[in-house]
Protein backbone atom coordinates (compact mmCIF):
# COMPACT_ATOMS: atom_id res chain seq x y z
CA UNK A 1 0.00 0.00 0.00
CA UNK A 2 1.74 3.50 -0.96
CA UNK A 3 2.03 5.38 2.47
CA UNK A 4 -0.70 8.60 2.86
CA UNK A 5 0.63 11.97 2.16
CA UNK A 6 -0.33 14.70 4.90
CA UNK A 7 0.05 18.23 4.33
CA UNK A 8 0.68 20.17 7.75
CA UNK A 9 0.20 23.76 7.43
CA UNK A 10 2.04 25.55 10.15
CA UNK A 11 4.17 22.56 10.45
CA UNK A 12 7.39 23.91 12.04
CA UNK A 13 5.00 25.50 15.14
CA UNK A 14 4.34 23.90 18.45
CA UNK A 15 1.26 21.19 17.67
CA UNK A 16 2.15 20.81 13.90
CA UNK A 17 6.11 19.62 14.79
CA UNK A 18 4.98 16.98 17.62
CA UNK A 19 1.90 16.17 15.29
CA UNK A 20 4.50 15.68 12.31
CA UNK A 21 6.64 13.32 14.63
CA UNK A 22 4.09 11.28 15.46
CA UNK A 23 2.55 10.76 11.50
CA UNK A 24 6.34 9.84 10.60
CA UNK A 25 6.06 7.27 13.01
CA UNK A 26 2.72 6.10 11.71
CA UNK A 27 4.54 5.86 8.39
CA UNK A 28 2.67 8.66 6.44
CA UNK A 29 4.75 10.85 4.46
CA UNK A 30 4.29 14.38 5.64
CA UNK A 31 4.97 17.84 3.76
CA UNK A 32 5.20 20.66 5.69
CA UNK A 33 4.30 24.26 4.61
CA UNK A 34 5.05 27.43 7.21
CA UNK A 35 5.99 31.28 6.66
CA UNK A 36 8.04 31.02 9.32
CA UNK A 37 6.61 33.59 11.28
CA UNK A 38 6.59 32.01 14.88
CA UNK A 39 8.67 29.10 14.15
CA UNK A 40 12.25 28.58 12.99
CA UNK A 41 13.38 26.37 10.24
CA UNK A 42 15.83 24.04 12.41
CA UNK A 43 12.22 22.00 14.21
CA UNK A 44 12.42 20.38 10.48
CA UNK A 45 15.90 18.36 11.23
CA UNK A 46 14.76 18.08 14.88
CA UNK A 47 11.56 16.36 13.78
CA UNK A 48 13.48 14.13 11.10
CA UNK A 49 16.00 13.77 14.21
CA UNK A 50 13.26 12.20 16.38
CA UNK A 51 11.61 10.26 13.70
CA UNK A 52 14.64 8.99 11.58
CA UNK A 53 12.52 9.84 8.41
CA UNK A 54 12.89 12.79 5.92
CA UNK A 55 10.57 15.85 6.00
CA UNK A 56 9.58 18.03 2.13
CA UNK A 57 9.52 21.47 3.82
CA UNK A 58 7.78 24.31 1.97
CA UNK A 59 8.50 27.99 3.21
CA UNK A 60 5.37 29.61 1.98
CA UNK A 61 2.02 31.64 3.22
CA UNK A 62 -1.39 29.88 3.04
CA UNK A 63 -2.23 33.42 1.66
CA UNK A 64 0.13 33.37 -1.82
CA UNK A 65 -2.33 30.83 -4.14
CA UNK A 66 0.52 30.39 -6.49
CA UNK A 67 2.58 28.84 -3.63
CA UNK A 68 -0.62 27.08 -2.57
CA UNK A 69 -1.30 25.93 -6.12
CA UNK A 70 2.21 24.79 -6.74
CA UNK A 71 2.00 22.43 -3.17
CA UNK A 72 -0.88 20.56 -4.80
CA UNK A 73 -0.06 20.66 -8.30
CA UNK A 74 3.76 18.74 -7.20
CA UNK A 75 2.99 16.74 -4.33
CA UNK A 76 0.41 13.75 -4.22
CA UNK A 77 -1.52 15.06 -0.98
CA UNK A 78 -4.12 13.07 0.86
CA UNK A 79 -5.21 15.09 3.52
CA UNK A 80 -4.62 18.29 5.30
CA UNK A 81 -3.75 19.58 8.84
CA UNK A 82 -4.15 22.92 8.84
CA UNK A 83 -2.44 24.42 12.12
CA UNK A 84 -1.32 28.03 10.61
CA UNK A 85 -2.55 30.45 12.28
CA UNK A 86 -2.09 33.71 14.36
CA UNK A 87 -2.53 32.94 18.18
CA UNK A 88 -2.02 35.44 20.13
CA UNK A 89 -5.35 36.91 22.40
CA UNK A 90 -4.64 40.20 23.08
CA UNK A 91 -3.01 40.95 20.02
CA UNK A 92 -5.79 40.02 18.32
CA UNK A 93 -7.28 42.64 20.18
CA UNK A 94 -5.18 45.25 19.14
CA UNK A 95 -4.45 44.31 15.22
CA UNK A 96 -8.02 42.93 14.25
CA UNK A 97 -7.85 42.97 10.92
CA UNK A 98 -4.44 41.14 11.04
CA UNK A 99 -5.97 38.06 12.63
CA UNK A 100 -8.63 38.10 10.44
CA UNK A 101 -6.67 38.34 7.65
CA UNK A 102 -4.07 35.32 8.48
CA UNK A 103 -6.69 33.34 10.23
CA UNK A 104 -9.65 33.83 8.38
CA UNK A 105 -8.90 34.34 4.30
CA UNK A 106 -5.70 32.58 4.95
CA UNK A 107 -7.97 29.60 5.19
CA UNK A 108 -10.10 29.91 2.82
CA UNK A 109 -7.37 30.35 0.65
CA UNK A 110 -6.33 26.80 1.48
CA UNK A 111 -9.72 25.64 0.71
CA UNK A 112 -10.24 27.16 -2.49
CA UNK A 113 -7.02 25.43 -3.20
CA UNK A 114 -7.91 22.09 -1.68
CA UNK A 115 -10.70 21.96 -3.46
CA UNK A 116 -9.54 22.90 -6.89
CA UNK A 117 -7.15 19.99 -6.19
CA UNK A 118 -10.24 17.52 -4.98
CA UNK A 119 -8.24 17.31 -1.47
CA UNK A 120 -11.51 16.93 0.70
CA UNK A 121 -10.26 15.78 3.88
CA UNK A 122 -9.23 18.34 6.78
CA UNK A 123 -8.23 18.56 10.31
CA UNK A 124 -8.62 22.12 11.45
CA UNK A 125 -6.80 23.82 14.99
CA UNK A 126 -9.99 24.88 16.58
CA UNK A 127 -10.00 26.46 20.04
CA UNK A 128 -12.03 26.23 23.44
CA UNK A 129 -12.23 29.76 23.22
CA UNK A 130 -14.98 29.30 20.43
CA UNK A 131 -16.92 28.22 23.84
CA UNK A 132 -19.16 31.60 25.32
CA UNK A 133 -18.48 31.63 29.35
CA UNK A 134 -21.73 29.39 30.69
CA UNK A 135 -20.86 30.18 34.30
CA UNK A 136 -20.16 26.18 34.98
CA UNK A 137 -17.20 25.79 32.88
CA UNK A 138 -17.43 22.14 31.59
CA UNK A 139 -18.04 22.05 27.74
CA UNK A 140 -19.34 19.63 25.70
CA UNK A 141 -19.33 19.95 21.64
CA UNK A 142 -22.89 21.10 21.65
CA UNK A 143 -22.02 23.96 24.42
CA UNK A 144 -23.31 27.30 23.10
CA UNK A 145 -20.75 29.06 21.19
CA UNK A 146 -20.22 32.72 21.76
CA UNK A 147 -15.92 33.40 21.74
CA UNK A 148 -15.56 36.87 23.49
CA UNK A 149 -12.19 37.98 21.63
CA UNK A 150 -10.91 38.39 17.76
CA UNK A 151 -8.71 35.23 18.02
CA UNK A 152 -11.90 33.46 19.18
CA UNK A 153 -14.39 34.70 16.75
CA UNK A 154 -11.29 33.98 13.73
CA UNK A 155 -11.91 30.36 15.39
CA UNK A 156 -15.49 30.07 14.98
CA UNK A 157 -15.76 31.75 11.55
CA UNK A 158 -13.30 29.21 10.28
CA UNK A 159 -15.38 26.80 11.84
CA UNK A 160 -19.01 28.16 10.14
CA UNK A 161 -16.89 28.18 6.96
CA UNK A 162 -16.21 24.12 7.24
CA UNK A 163 -19.98 23.65 8.34
CA UNK A 164 -21.05 25.40 5.10
CA UNK A 165 -18.56 23.70 2.80
CA UNK A 166 -19.77 20.55 4.46
CA UNK A 167 -23.27 21.03 3.80
CA UNK A 168 -22.53 21.80 0.29
CA UNK A 169 -20.19 18.96 -0.93
CA UNK A 170 -20.63 16.13 1.19
CA UNK A 171 -17.67 14.50 -0.59
CA UNK A 172 -15.56 16.67 2.18
CA UNK A 173 -14.22 15.05 5.21
CA UNK A 174 -13.98 18.16 8.45
CA UNK A 175 -12.22 17.49 11.50
CA UNK A 176 -13.10 20.27 13.98
CA UNK A 177 -10.61 19.65 16.55
CA UNK A 178 -11.46 22.17 20.17
CA UNK A 179 -8.36 21.91 21.73
CA UNK A 180 -7.71 22.91 25.36
CA UNK A 181 -4.47 23.79 27.13
CA UNK A 182 -2.28 22.18 25.32
CA UNK A 183 1.57 22.37 27.45
CA UNK A 184 4.94 20.35 27.67
CA UNK A 185 7.19 18.85 24.77
CA UNK A 186 8.56 15.80 23.04
CA UNK A 187 9.90 13.84 25.66
CA UNK A 188 13.52 13.76 23.77
CA UNK A 189 13.88 17.56 24.40
CA UNK A 190 14.21 18.60 20.67
CA UNK A 191 11.06 20.16 19.95
CA UNK A 192 8.89 21.88 22.44
CA UNK A 193 7.00 25.83 22.32
CA UNK A 194 9.16 28.60 21.74
CA UNK A 195 7.47 31.65 22.19
CA UNK A 196 8.66 34.74 21.10
CA UNK A 197 9.59 37.40 24.14
CA UNK A 198 8.02 37.08 27.59
CA UNK A 199 5.20 34.35 27.07
CA UNK A 200 1.97 35.33 27.51
CA UNK A 201 0.61 31.75 28.31
CA UNK A 202 1.15 30.09 32.32
CA UNK A 203 3.05 26.79 31.29
CA UNK A 204 6.16 28.69 29.62
CA UNK A 205 5.73 31.52 31.74
CA UNK A 206 6.56 28.89 34.87
CA UNK A 207 9.75 27.26 32.80
CA UNK A 208 11.44 30.74 32.32
CA UNK A 209 10.47 31.85 36.07
CA UNK A 210 12.11 28.67 36.93
CA UNK A 211 15.30 28.40 34.81
CA UNK A 212 15.97 32.30 36.25
CA UNK A 213 15.15 34.33 33.03
CA UNK A 214 11.99 35.69 34.63
CA UNK A 215 11.90 36.43 38.27
CA UNK A 216 8.81 35.94 39.19
CA UNK A 217 5.36 34.62 37.92
CA UNK A 218 2.43 36.98 38.38
CA UNK A 219 -0.92 34.82 39.06
CA UNK A 220 -3.74 36.59 37.53
CA UNK A 221 -6.14 36.41 40.77
CA UNK A 222 -7.10 34.50 43.62
CA UNK A 223 -10.45 35.56 44.19
CA UNK A 224 -12.41 33.23 41.74
CA UNK A 225 -15.31 30.99 42.62
CA UNK A 226 -12.44 27.76 42.75
CA UNK A 227 -11.10 26.01 45.54
CA UNK A 228 -7.87 27.95 46.28
CA UNK A 229 -9.59 31.09 44.11
CA UNK A 230 -6.69 30.62 40.51
CA UNK A 231 -8.46 30.25 37.63
CA UNK A 232 -8.96 26.29 36.55
CA UNK A 233 -8.13 24.79 33.26
CA UNK A 234 -7.83 21.80 31.05
CA UNK A 235 -3.57 21.21 30.74
CA UNK A 236 -3.11 18.71 27.78
CA UNK A 237 0.07 17.29 26.85
CA UNK A 238 1.08 18.52 23.35
CA UNK A 239 2.03 14.50 23.16
CA UNK A 240 -1.84 13.51 23.68
CA UNK A 241 -3.11 16.29 21.82
CA UNK A 242 -0.87 14.97 18.46
CA UNK A 243 -2.15 11.18 19.30
CA UNK A 244 -5.67 12.88 18.74
CA UNK A 245 -5.31 14.40 15.68
CA UNK A 246 -3.28 10.39 14.41
CA UNK A 247 -6.84 8.93 15.86
CA UNK A 248 -8.78 11.59 14.15
CA UNK A 249 -7.18 11.07 10.63
CA UNK A 250 -7.76 7.57 11.13
CA UNK A 251 -11.62 7.30 12.41
CA UNK A 252 -12.27 10.29 9.71
CA UNK A 253 -10.70 7.98 6.33
CA UNK A 254 -11.46 4.69 8.40
CA UNK A 255 -15.38 6.06 8.38
CA UNK A 256 -15.54 8.58 5.86
CA UNK A 257 -17.24 11.02 7.84
CA UNK A 258 -16.53 14.22 9.40
CA UNK A 259 -16.51 15.20 12.96
CA UNK A 260 -16.02 18.11 15.80
CA UNK A 261 -14.36 17.24 19.36
CA UNK A 262 -12.99 18.31 22.24
CA UNK A 263 -9.68 17.27 22.96
CA UNK A 264 -9.09 17.57 26.82
CA UNK A 265 -8.28 15.67 29.56
CA UNK A 266 -11.33 16.06 31.34
CA UNK A 267 -9.42 17.30 34.69
CA UNK A 268 -9.31 20.80 35.93
CA UNK A 269 -6.06 21.96 37.69
CA UNK A 270 -5.63 25.24 38.98
CA UNK A 271 -2.70 28.22 38.26
CA UNK A 272 -1.53 27.32 42.08
CA UNK A 273 -1.50 23.84 41.11
CA UNK A 274 0.53 23.70 38.24
CA UNK A 275 2.94 25.78 40.05
CA UNK A 276 3.17 23.38 42.68
CA UNK A 277 3.76 20.17 40.87
CA UNK A 278 6.08 22.55 38.65
CA UNK A 279 7.97 22.70 41.71
CA UNK A 280 8.02 19.50 42.53
CA UNK A 281 8.98 17.57 39.59
CA UNK A 282 11.95 20.05 38.29
CA UNK A 283 12.98 20.76 42.19
CA UNK A 284 13.17 24.42 41.01
CA UNK A 285 11.32 27.24 42.81
CA UNK A 286 8.46 29.46 41.02
CA UNK A 287 8.55 32.52 43.04
CA UNK A 288 4.89 34.18 42.26
CA UNK A 289 2.98 37.25 43.35
CA UNK A 290 -1.03 37.49 43.90
CA UNK A 291 -1.79 40.17 41.25
CA UNK A 292 -5.42 41.62 39.28
CA UNK A 293 -7.63 39.64 37.51
CA UNK A 294 -6.44 39.36 33.49
CA UNK A 295 -9.09 41.12 31.68
CA UNK A 296 -11.06 38.44 29.67
CA UNK A 297 -10.05 35.44 31.90
CA UNK A 298 -12.79 33.01 32.79
CA UNK A 299 -12.61 31.26 36.31
CA UNK A 300 -13.61 27.89 34.51
CA UNK A 301 -12.74 26.21 31.23
CA UNK A 302 -12.23 22.21 30.89
CA UNK A 303 -13.33 19.58 28.24
CA UNK A 304 -16.11 16.73 28.51
CA UNK A 305 -13.95 14.65 26.42
CA UNK A 306 -16.05 11.54 26.42
CA UNK A 307 -17.16 12.11 22.64
CA UNK A 308 -13.44 11.36 21.73
CA UNK A 309 -13.47 8.66 23.57
CA UNK A 310 -16.69 7.02 22.28
CA UNK A 311 -15.95 7.80 18.94
CA UNK A 312 -12.52 6.95 18.20
CA UNK A 313 -11.19 5.18 21.78
CA UNK A 314 -8.91 8.45 22.00
CA UNK A 315 -8.33 9.69 25.73
CA UNK A 316 -5.37 11.90 27.31
CA UNK A 317 -2.88 9.03 29.42
CA UNK A 318 -0.47 12.14 30.66
CA UNK A 319 -0.64 14.19 34.24
CA UNK A 320 0.40 17.20 35.02
CA UNK A 321 3.51 16.01 36.70
CA UNK A 322 4.39 14.31 33.38
CA UNK A 323 3.01 17.75 31.76
CA UNK A 324 5.91 19.82 34.04
CA UNK A 325 8.73 17.40 33.77
CA UNK A 326 8.72 17.41 29.46
CA UNK A 327 8.55 21.20 29.98
CA UNK A 328 11.50 21.79 32.14
CA UNK A 329 13.64 19.02 30.00
CA UNK A 330 12.78 21.08 26.97
CA UNK A 331 13.61 24.30 28.53
CA UNK A 332 16.99 23.64 30.04
CA UNK A 333 17.42 20.69 27.10
CA UNK A 334 17.22 23.09 24.20
CA UNK A 335 19.95 25.42 25.20
CA UNK A 336 22.80 22.94 25.45
CA UNK A 337 21.37 21.84 21.47
CA UNK A 338 20.21 24.78 19.57
CA UNK A 339 22.38 22.99 16.51
CA UNK A 340 22.09 19.38 16.13
P1 LIG B 1 2.43 28.14 16.63
O1 LIG B 1 2.47 29.61 16.47
O2 LIG B 1 3.57 27.47 17.32
O3 LIG B 1 2.27 27.45 15.20
C1 LIG B 1 1.55 28.05 14.14
C2 LIG B 1 2.47 28.06 12.92
O4 LIG B 1 1.77 28.65 11.82
C3 LIG B 1 3.75 28.88 13.14
O5 LIG B 1 4.86 28.06 12.83
C4 LIG B 1 3.62 30.05 12.16
O6 LIG B 1 4.88 30.43 11.63
C5 LIG B 1 2.69 29.47 11.11
N1 LIG B 1 1.88 30.44 10.37
C6 LIG B 1 1.12 31.45 10.87
N2 LIG B 1 0.48 32.10 9.87
C7 LIG B 1 0.86 31.48 8.71
C8 LIG B 1 0.54 31.70 7.35
N3 LIG B 1 -0.26 32.69 6.97
N4 LIG B 1 1.07 30.87 6.42
C9 LIG B 1 1.90 29.86 6.79
N5 LIG B 1 2.24 29.62 8.08
C10 LIG B 1 1.73 30.43 9.03
O7 LIG B 1 1.05 27.77 17.33
P2 LIG B 1 0.52 26.39 17.89
O8 LIG B 1 0.40 26.49 19.35
O9 LIG B 1 1.27 25.26 17.29
O10 LIG B 1 -0.96 26.42 17.31
C11 LIG B 1 -1.32 25.76 16.12
C12 LIG B 1 -2.78 26.01 15.84
O11 LIG B 1 -3.56 25.55 16.94
C13 LIG B 1 -3.12 27.49 15.67
O12 LIG B 1 -4.08 27.61 14.64
C14 LIG B 1 -3.71 27.87 17.00
O13 LIG B 1 -4.62 28.93 16.89
C15 LIG B 1 -4.41 26.59 17.41
N6 LIG B 1 -4.58 26.47 18.87
C16 LIG B 1 -3.51 26.59 19.69
C17 LIG B 1 -3.69 26.51 21.08
C18 LIG B 1 -2.53 26.67 22.01
O14 LIG B 1 -2.74 26.97 23.18
N7 LIG B 1 -1.28 26.45 21.58
C19 LIG B 1 -4.97 26.29 21.61
C20 LIG B 1 -6.04 26.15 20.75
C21 LIG B 1 -5.83 26.24 19.37
N1 LIG C 1 -2.14 32.84 34.13
C1 LIG C 1 -1.51 33.48 35.17
N2 LIG C 1 -0.32 34.11 34.91
C2 LIG C 1 0.25 34.13 33.68
C3 LIG C 1 -0.40 33.47 32.61
C4 LIG C 1 -1.61 32.85 32.87
O1 LIG C 1 -2.00 33.48 36.29
O2 LIG C 1 1.33 34.74 33.51
C5 LIG C 1 -3.41 32.12 34.39
C6 LIG C 1 -4.60 32.66 33.61
O3 LIG C 1 -5.22 33.69 34.32
C7 LIG C 1 -5.45 31.40 33.48
C8 LIG C 1 -4.43 30.26 33.40
O4 LIG C 1 -3.23 30.79 33.94
O5 LIG C 1 -6.21 31.20 34.65
C9 LIG C 1 -4.16 29.79 31.97
O6 LIG C 1 -3.81 30.90 31.16
P1 LIG C 1 -3.17 30.72 29.71
O7 LIG C 1 -2.86 32.08 29.20
O8 LIG C 1 -2.04 29.74 29.76
O9 LIG C 1 -4.31 30.01 28.88
P2 LIG C 1 -5.81 30.48 28.59
O10 LIG C 1 -6.72 29.48 29.19
O11 LIG C 1 -6.03 31.88 28.94
O12 LIG C 1 -5.85 30.40 26.99
C10 LIG C 1 -5.27 29.32 26.27
C11 LIG C 1 -4.73 29.84 24.93
C12 LIG C 1 -5.87 30.28 24.06
C13 LIG C 1 -6.88 29.20 23.93
C14 LIG C 1 -7.36 28.76 25.30
C15 LIG C 1 -8.33 27.63 25.22
O13 LIG C 1 -3.85 30.92 25.14
O14 LIG C 1 -5.34 30.56 22.78
O15 LIG C 1 -6.23 28.34 26.06
O16 LIG C 1 -7.88 26.68 24.36
F1 LIG C 1 -7.93 29.65 23.23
Amino acid sequence: MTKKTILITGGTGYIGSHTAVQLLEADYQVIMLDNLSNSKADVVQRVEKISGKKVSFIQGDIRDDQCLHQVFQNNPIDAVIHFAGLKAVGEGQSQPMRYYENNVSGSLSLFQAMQSFGVKTLLFSSSATVYGDDGVGKYHEQSALSPSNVYGQTKYMVEQILRDIQASDASWRVGILRYFNPVGAHPSGYIGEDPNGIPNNLMPYIAKVASGELTHLNVFGNDYPTPDGTGLRDYIHIQDLAAGHLESLRYMLEKNTSITVNLGTGQPHSVLELVHAFEQVTEQSVPYQITQRRAGDVAICYADPSLAKTLMGWQAKYNIQQMCADTWRWQTYSKTILKI
